[in-house]
């Protein structure tokens, strides 16, 4: 009864951002995704009718009750419920989670965080489920989780119930020789949760219009996929970003996720354009800002984020496949 497994976080190029059931977390609207291979959450979860209680340890933190891991901590014992009401089993479980990249600055660890929890703990739980029915389960957890299931470039449909709201692999990580190089400019934990920032999108008046013009974008990223035009991808896509920014800037109260440094870069990789390098930004709800390039630009692209002065640390990252179980237990 122990399993583990290792799910990659994904950069939205179509942004998730609101719901229209908060319960299930249905999002307002489709998103599209790349998984990306360098920033990893492996988690191992035992259920055993020797435990008393749950007990939740992440790597980052000191080993602690799930009691006293507040939040996260809660968020992920409802998601054992769930698995433990579909496996109809009572077992209290011991998990434990680590993720090789920085968690709460932008990098989408809660992505990967219940894409693994829910791979891990439905084996652990000894159910076999279908990619689907995963990715469905990873959705209630954290939305953007569903599209870390599957391989490489990712779907998540739009649907208007739980059975129809999932990721689809649209091609898998061979796919496409793009690149995401990842700049942090901040070990800074962003103060509004993502969670609570999606409950805002609808106060902002610019809302309805990106609800609006939502499905022609999804349509038009996914014919340039087809064809893989870079420029009209990248500028696709950053502009998107600035969309997603514009919503949370004018909503009530506005939010602000974006730090000096985030700013330094957008300004850095327009002038990089300029000279003639191929990349385009994105930003999720965090400080940290990632750059798409084509593999053929990464050390190009590496070369010009060390020289802006803000940034601290580079995490590069090429498409990946989806989440997988491994024999390599954390205890
Ligand atoms: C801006 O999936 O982290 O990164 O469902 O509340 O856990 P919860 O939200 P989450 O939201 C991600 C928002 C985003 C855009 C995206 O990844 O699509």
């Amino acid at each position: 009864m122990k399993a583990t497994a290792i799910a990659p976080s994904n950069i939205a190029f179509i942004k998730y951002w609101g719901r229209k059931d908060e319960a299930l977390r249905l999002p307002e609207n489709g998103s599209i995704s790349m998984n990306l291979s360098n920033l990893l959450t492996t988690t191992t979860v035992e259920f055993n009718k020797l435990f008393k209680e749950d007990k939740i340890v992440s790597s980052d933190k000191k080993e602690d009750s799930a009691k006293q891991n507040g939040n996260e901590g809660n968020r992920a014992i409802k998601h054992l419920d769930k698995i433990r009401k579909l496996a109809r089993i009572n077992l209290k479980a011991r998990v434990v989670t680590k993720n090789n990249f920085p968690t709460g600055t932008g990098l989408s660890s809660s992505a990967s965080g219940f894409a693994a929890l829910t791979l891990a703990g439905v084996k652990a739980a000894g159910l076999n489920l279908s990619e689907k029915e995963l990715s469905i389960l990873a959705r209630q957890g954290s939305g953007s989780a569903c599209r870390s299931i599957p391989d490489g470039f990712v779907e998540w449909l739009d649907g208007d119930t739980s059975d129809t709201s999932y990721g689809v692999s649209l091609y898998p990580e061979n796919y496409w020789d793009i690149a995401d190089v990842v700049a942090i400019v901040s070990k800074n934990k962003k103060e509004v949760s993502t969670t609570e920032g999606h409950k805002l999108a609808a106060s902002s008046p610019f809302f309805p219009l990106r609800l609006e013009k939502i499905n022609g974008k999804i349509k038009s990223i996914k014919k340039i996929m087809e064809t893989k035009d870079f420029k009209a991808f990248g500028e696709l896509v950053e502009a998107e970003a600035l969309e997603l920014h514009a919503i949370m800037l004018t909503s009530s109260p506005s939010l602000i996720y974006w730090l000096p440094g985030t700013l330094k870069v957008m300004h850095a990789v327009k002038k990089w354009r300029q000279e003639g390098l191929e990349v385009y930004f994105t930003v999720n709800t965090g400080q940290d800002i990632h750059l798409i390039c084509q593999k053929k630009d990464v050390e190009k692209v590496i070369e010009k984020a060390k020289e802006v002065s803000d940034v601290q640390k580079i995490i590069i990252n090429n498409p990946s496949k989806g989440t997988y179980l491994t024999e390599e237990h954390l205890f």
